[in-house]
């Protein structure tokens, strides 16, 4: 039984509440107060003055009880409510009921009920749900209920999302965020009723993990200026757990494998094929075997290329050492997350990698590597088993790799490439659990500076341009909130298989992020994403009221969570610099991944996949300067801006 009561007595609340109430008649309706909009919002037309409120809570669960508490507690002591408490009306309690009786833990997330009904009157606030979800929710709803003015606007709302999973891919590899970063990102995401945090924890730029039993890892990992590994460690994992678990969201590792593990070879080089080989890149099709404006010479072809970014190297999947060590990587590391959903990866796969064609083939067919993939899934498959998880990839596993009959029906599918993997050929293969992270839209790192989102974002910038600050060569890479709000997930998918798409999130790949840009990379657009997975269908944009709308939600995460969030005109085009993964910092030309005139590593030259020379026709100028823009900054020196606070719009 829990009954707190944090602001003054009752004492004559409701007369003065009713004396004080008036009439929101000429206001803007209450539905302009709300992102992402509600499923039904009756306005009852008043804007009352109240001196507090206070929690009308209990159940027998004492785990329930705290995440509601603590959900109180946060509304309680945010800014925006603290101010509301100066009017002269009533202390209002809010009556809380949960419905349902579920386990209040973190692996209960998946497909929890999160609906709610909120009804606010001028003398109390009625909160019904089916799990604390939705109880969690109803609260960060009645937040925005208050007004600029510090008055609370009344009315019914009933809530429930359209899509079960709607999150962030966050990619802590190409440059390092502290935990207090995660936390804040989080709060953001909690905020515009998103419910999952793909951490895309490590790739074959650094292993920020803390593992003690492979202490080798930690030179995979960045340092601080003291020379500390920057890393997480099972502890700081498990208070990023417990706070998104407090927020309605769920973690869910990727443990990237079979391509990008060159991070693997620190602890056995057996472990690693292709590691630190050259060349890479390749990742437009178009641009390969062309010459690109500023750059002489001919460029390589992409069936020629090691690997997308440097440093190459896949894991080596018939090398039973290397496999134990997966399995074990899965099992001790994989045991810190609550989750019961895993992530392997599966992008990328690189066959020249696995030697599978001769070095001067230029083109490599697909297939060759199933009879590799169709051996190495099972074993993969089985370490989930024992391990209680359950599978999810990217969509190449499908399309590239021949395990589609391997692999459950139900494992999630995390759809990238919509032209590669429709949906409704991934629908139409059987597949139950397709979550949608279409390239064109729901990518959150395509800058500007990048032609495409990541590994060849430095070769667009026109070479007398090199090493200058502010340039914005092509703006139409970043993907602007409007373009975002108005590509429905569902547009392309035939009726009868709506049901097999999930949801979907923003992916934000970190080559060019670092801490002072995060935030607006991330946010307001991942909260418009969060609108289109949670209400649309319902809404459409109108340049009258969606604007308002975001820009009162963006004031929200500015002053309420100290987000950083972009402002709605920001196209990605206002950035002093243009970062690079923090693997390239370094001096000058010595840093590891600049360019050389031999391509790629200082001083080695091109070989071909068996290690020997590239064979002719070799075009071997490459483009690709992995880390060659933007060369003087210290990613260390590199902090978070507590931004300015915002006015409320209304
Ligand atoms: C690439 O360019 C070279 C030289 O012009 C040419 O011989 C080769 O056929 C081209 N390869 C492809 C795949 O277009
Ligand atoms: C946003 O993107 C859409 C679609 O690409 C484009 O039509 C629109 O002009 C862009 N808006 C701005 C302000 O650049």
């Amino acid at each position: 039984m829990v009954k707190i009561t944090l602001a003054a007595a009752l004492l004559g609340a409701s007369v003065l509440g009713v004396a004080s109430a008036q009439s929101a008649a000429g206001a803007a309706p209450l539905s302009h107060y709300l992102w992402p909009l509600p499923k039904s919002v009756v306005d009852a037309g008043q804007a009352v003055s109240v001196s507090g409120f206070w929690l009308d809570f209990s159940s027998s669960n004492a785990q329930l009880e705290n995440v509601v508490m603590s959900a109180y507690n946060r509304f309680d002591k945010s800014a925006k409510i603290k101010k509301a408490y100066g009017g002269d009306g009533p202390t209002v309690p809010v009556k809380v009921a949960i419905q349902k009786k579920v386990q209040a833990v973190p692996a209960e997330l998946p497909g929890i009920d999160e609906s709610y009904t909120l009804a606010v009157t001028p003398k109390k606030v009625t909160i019904t749900a089916a799990t604390q979800a939705g109880a969690v929710y109803a609260l960060q709803t009645l937040s925005q209920l208050i007004t600029k003015d510090g008055k609370l606007r009344t009315g019914t709302i009933t809530d429930a999302p359209r899509f079960s999973y709607r999150g962030l891919m966050l990619d802590t590899a190409r440059n390092f965020f502290p935990v207090e970063d995660i936390k804040r990102i989080i709060d953001g995401l909690a905020y515009s009723k998103l419910n999952v945090l793909h951490w895309h924890i490590y790739d074959s730029q650094s292993f920020p993990i803390k593992w003690d039993k492979y202490p080798q890892l930690l030179n995979a990992a960045y340092k601080d200026a003291s020379g500390k590994p920057k890393v997480y460690t099972k502890q700081d994992v498990q208070s990023i757990i417990k706070y998104a678990f407090e927020r309605n969201v769920r973690v869910i590792p990727e443990f990237e494998t079979p391509g990008h593990n060159a991070v693997f070879g620190h602890v056995d080089p057996s472990f690693t094929l292709d590691w630190n080989h050259s060349p890479w890149d390749g990742n437009n099709a178009e641009y390969s075997n062309t010459t690109l404006p500023g750059e002489t010479g001919p460029v390589i072809w992409w069936g020629r290329h090691h690997c997308n970014q440097p440093p190459c190297g896949q894991l080596n999947v018939q090398n039973p050492k290397a496999m134990a060590f997966l399995d074990e990587l899965i099992t001790e590391i994989g045991s810190w997350f609550a989750d019961p959903v895993v992530h392997v990866g599966h992008d990328e796969v690189n066959l020249r990698g696995y030697g599978l064609a001769p070095d001067n083939w230029d083109v490599v067919p697909q297939d060759l590597i199933h009879p590799l993939m169709r051996e190495f899934e099972p074993k993969l498959l089985n370490i989930l088993k024992k391990n209680k998880k359950t599978w999810a990839s990217w969509d190449e596993s499908l399309t590239d790799f021949g395990i589609a009959d391997i692999v459950p029906k139900d494992g999630i599918i995390t759809q990238w490439r919509a032209a590669d993997a429709p949906v409704n050929a991934l629908a139409a293969a059987g597949f139950q659990n397709i979550v949608i992270a279409n390239s064109d839209y729901y990518y959150l790192d395509c800058s500007p500076s990048a032609r495409w989102c990541s590994s060849d974002f430095e070769r667009t910038v026109p070479a007398d341009k090199y090493d200058l600050p502010g340039y914005a060569t092509f703006s139409g890479q970043w993907h602007n909130w409007t373009k975002i709000y108005n590509f429905d997930p569902l547009a392309d998918v035939l009726p009868q298989y709506h049901g097999n798409v999930r949801g979907g999130f923003g992916a934000l790949w970190s080559e060019t992020i670092k801490r002072n840009n995060l935030d607006r990379f991330a946010f307001p657009r991942v909260s418009v994403i969060g609108e289109t997975l949670w209400s649309y269908g319902s809404v459409k944009y109108s340049e009258a009221v969606t604007p308002l709308r975001l820009e009162r939600f963006r004031a929200s995460l500015v002053n309420e969570l100290n987000i950083d969030a972009a402002t709605l005109d920001y196209l990605g085009n206002k950035e002093p610099t243009i970062y690079r993964p923090e693997i390239c910092d370094g001096e000058g030309t010595t840093a590891p991944f600049q360019k050389t005139n031999e391509c790629c590593f200082p001083g080695e030259p091109l070989t071909g996949g068996d290690g020997g020379p590239l064979l002719p026709p070799a075009y071997y100028e490459a483009p690709t300067d992995y880390c060659r823009i933007a060369g003087s900054y210290d990613t260390d020196a590199i902090v978070h801006n507590n931004p300015s606070p915002v006015p409320y719009p209304l």
